[in-house]
């Protein structure tokens, strides 16, 4: 009998404390719980947006394969970094993580269980973004469907592969920040530079880097590309990509379309502006172009490019060889004057980036051909075919250099050897 009596008071308690909790729990999820999947959802909205501007699924996801689940091999002088898995999945992505656990990832450059991460991941910009916006771009990765795939390990060359050098290195050249706004500048200024300094992570390419891969300032200054022949130019100087003197417009326009009257986005820059920058909303991509085109006030005049006083007969005879090559191969497309076809082939003569100091891009784009961005403005773009099998290394060299230094153009002529030393290492 007393037994029976325990047995009742303690299932009615258990009864209650059930009772109870379901209480608690309706009560929970009448109110605070839709507003907060509400928020949640909001969140993720803008959370999609963000990660296009930051480009994650363009290094998180393998050709053909699924979005944001890793597998891409990044080849740098350091190594073959492979880009881990970021959908909610438990086991083999981040669906363990907190936003706190993501926060650090991004901003501190840290995974979930400390482990310091390499700066292949651009969180040397990313470290700018926002608590806020880092907690939206979670919130949006949160919502995918999870992805079960390991992906193999980071194929680092030694003496990088010893761990404690990761540490010396952030050491010397990482400090987690945040973007300080100037109150000198407008509001607009600043959201650009907000955007072209973290997330955007346009210093990952456009920076002269050190022997270690640290890039020396957030000056965009331009520099070649790690593991690939691409050179990314000064956005700061008027002489390779700075925008000083181009209308707000035209900037916004090369931004999101990729080409325009005096310029084509090309090679790594065509990527960059297909998966990103073409998704850029109205006001976004004129507060960069208004931060871009402000980079170029602190240039010191014009330094003078190359110039051949007296044309030498050699020389006359080099142009000449490049000009016919020039007539066979090239100028359908580009015509006889160089000037291309508005918004379709474009124009080489007064091309900055034909006459760039450094000649890897043109010899890159005669070598291998390419495309200007597939964007919603532009969904068919036209495209270059590749000359590496048609033309021998001499004959590139001769019809680059013609092109340098054709209709005007004046630059440093190209030799074979340029060219050799350029092949491979595509994009
Ligand atoms: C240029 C290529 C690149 C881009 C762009 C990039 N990542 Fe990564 N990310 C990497 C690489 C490489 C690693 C692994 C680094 C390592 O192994 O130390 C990584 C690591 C991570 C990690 C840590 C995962 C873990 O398991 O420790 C997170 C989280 C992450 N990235 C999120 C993002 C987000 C969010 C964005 C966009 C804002 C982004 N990444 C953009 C290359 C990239
Ligand atoms: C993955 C590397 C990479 C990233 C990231 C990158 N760029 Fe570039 N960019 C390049 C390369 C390479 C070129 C040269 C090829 C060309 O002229 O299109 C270039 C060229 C440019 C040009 C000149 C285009 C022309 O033809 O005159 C502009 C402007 C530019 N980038 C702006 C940006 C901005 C703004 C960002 C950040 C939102 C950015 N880039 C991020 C690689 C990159
Ligand atoms: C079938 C048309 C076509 C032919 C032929 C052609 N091109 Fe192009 N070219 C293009 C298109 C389209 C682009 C823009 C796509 C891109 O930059 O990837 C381009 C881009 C370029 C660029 C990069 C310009 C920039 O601003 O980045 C250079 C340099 C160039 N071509 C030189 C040549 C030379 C030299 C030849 C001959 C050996 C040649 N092209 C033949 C269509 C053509």
């Amino acid at each position: 009998m007393r037994h029976l009596t325990m047995t009742f008071i303690i299932s009615s308690w258990v009864c209650i404390a059930l009772l109870w909790g379901c209480i608690v729990f309706a009560a929970d999820t009448a109110t605070d719980e839709p507003k907060h999947a509400i928020e949640k959802q909001q969140a993720a909205v803008y959370g999609a947006y963000l990660i296009r501007v930051g480009n994650c699924m363009g290094c998180h996801t393998t050709k053909g394969g699924q979005p944001f689940a890793g597998g891409r091999r990044l080849s740098t002088s350091f190594g073959i970094f492979v880009t881990p898995n970021i959908t909610p999945d438990k086991a083999t992505g981040i669906g363990l993580w907190s936003e706190e656990d993501f926060w650090q990832a991004l901003h501190q450059g840290k995974s979930r269980d400390g482990r310091l991460l390499y700066p292949a991941f651009p969180y040397t910009e990313y470290t700018k973004v926002t608590r806020e916006d880092a907690n939206a771009m979670f919130a949006y990765l949160q919502s995918l469907p999870p992805v079960s795939q390991s992906n193999p390990p980071n194929d680092i060359f030694f003496p990088y592969n010893f761990k404690p050098l990761l540490a010396i290195w952030r050491a010397l050249y990482f400090k987690a920040s945040s973007y300080e706004p100037d109150q000198s500048q407008s509001e607009a200024w600043n959201r650009g530079a907000y955007l072209t300094q973290g997330l955007g992570h346009c210093n990952a390419c456009h920076s002269t880097r050190n022997v270690l891969g640290a890039s020396q300032d957030d000056a965009l200054t331009g520099g070649q590309i790690m593991g690939m022949n691409w050179y990314a130019p000064s956005l700061s100087s008027q002489l390779e990509a700075g925008v000083g003197d181009w209308a707000i417009e035209e900037i916004a326009a090369l931004l999101t379309t990729g080409i325009t009257q005096r310029a084509v986005a090309s090679g790594s820059m065509a990527t960059v502006i297909r998966q990103s920058l073409q998704y850029l909303s109205q006001a976004d991509v004129h507060a960069m172009a208004v931060y871009l085109k402000s980079l170029t006030a602190n240039e010191s005049g014009n330094v003078p490019g190359v110039s051949f006083s007296v044309m030498s007969g050699n020389l006359r005879r080099h142009l000449d060889l490049g000009g016919q090559l020039y007539e066979e191969y090239c100028q359908t497309c580009h015509g006889a004057d160089g000037k291309g076809a508005s918004g379709i082939y474009p124009a080489l003569a007064g091309n900055r980036s034909v006459m760039m100091k450094s000649p890897i891009n043109a010899i890159h784009s005669v070598l291998n051909g390419g495309y200007s961005p597939t964007t919603a403005a532009n969904p068919k773009p036209y495209g270059m075919p590749p000359f590496q099998q048609i033309l021998r290394n001499e004959e590139v060299a001769l019809v680059v250099s013609y092109i340098r230094n054709a209709w005007g153009n004046r630059a440093s002529l190209v030799t074979a050897l340029d060219v050799d030393r350029n092949k491979g290492g595509g994009y």
